[in-house]
């Protein structure tokens, strides 16, 4: 086995990162385990992403009722997960233990087994509860990403702009991965 990770997408605008994600993630060679949300489905027809095209790339799809997954066991391993883009609600039900789909438990088990979950919290502007809810997951040792743009990169495109966060947030897995990832990422060499 090569690398496995999971990866839920959630009914937040910017469904093109979860596409992306997983694109990469195959390049690589990682055995990718998909959950995509009821939610997420409406948002993809709204912004123009194949629910069929995202699915065909997985190693493994699972419906977001089937708490019975393999995904929802500590004892499945992998090497981290990610949530992109992950809504507030989403965030929220793991902020507070609310394990009550496949995203939200396979997210909490993956934290108390000391693995890497990485969010991709779409929301803006936040509240405070929000925020509140965003404090508690990073303390809970979950890495809270929201897919902001660069521009010291010069991005000439969308696709440029996603590309980089994308890989940002792939490196956030450590290990390996990282370490695959980012050769396709260029190092800031700091001001002439
Ligand atoms: C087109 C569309 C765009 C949305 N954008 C956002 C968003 O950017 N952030 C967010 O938190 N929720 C957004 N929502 C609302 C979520 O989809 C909604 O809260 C849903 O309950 C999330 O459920 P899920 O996390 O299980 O996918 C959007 C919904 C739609 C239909």
């Amino acid at each position: 086995m090569n690398f496995r990770v999971v990866l839920g997408i959630t009914g937040a605008s910017g469904q093109v990162y979860g596409l992306r994600t997983l694109q990469v993630l195959r390049e690589i060679g990682a055995e990718v385990h998909l959950i995509v949300s009821r939610t997420a489905k409406t948002t993809m027809k709204v912004e123009g992403i194949e629910l069929k095209e995202v699915e065909r790339m997985a190693s493994k799809v699972y419906d977001e009722k089937d708490l019975g997954a393999s995904v929802s066991s500590g004892s499945f391993y992998h090497n981290g997960m990610i949530i992109a883009p992950c809504s507030m609600k989403t965030a929220s039900s793991i902020a507070y233990g609310i394990t009550n789909n496949l995203i939200s438990r396979a997210a909490d088990v993956t934290l108390k087994e000391g693995r890497k979950l990485i969010l991709l919290v779409r929301e803006t502007p936040l509240h405070s509860g929000h925020l509140r809810t965003l404090l508690t997951l990073s303390e809970m040792g979950a890495v809270v990403m929201p897919p902001v743009p660069a521009f010291y990169t010069r991005p000439k495109s969308v696709e440029d702009i996603v590309e980089y966060t994308v890989l940002r947030a792939l490196a956030m897995l450590g290990g390996e991965i990282e370490k695959i990832v980012r050769e396709k990422l260029e190092e800031w060499k700091g001001l002439e």
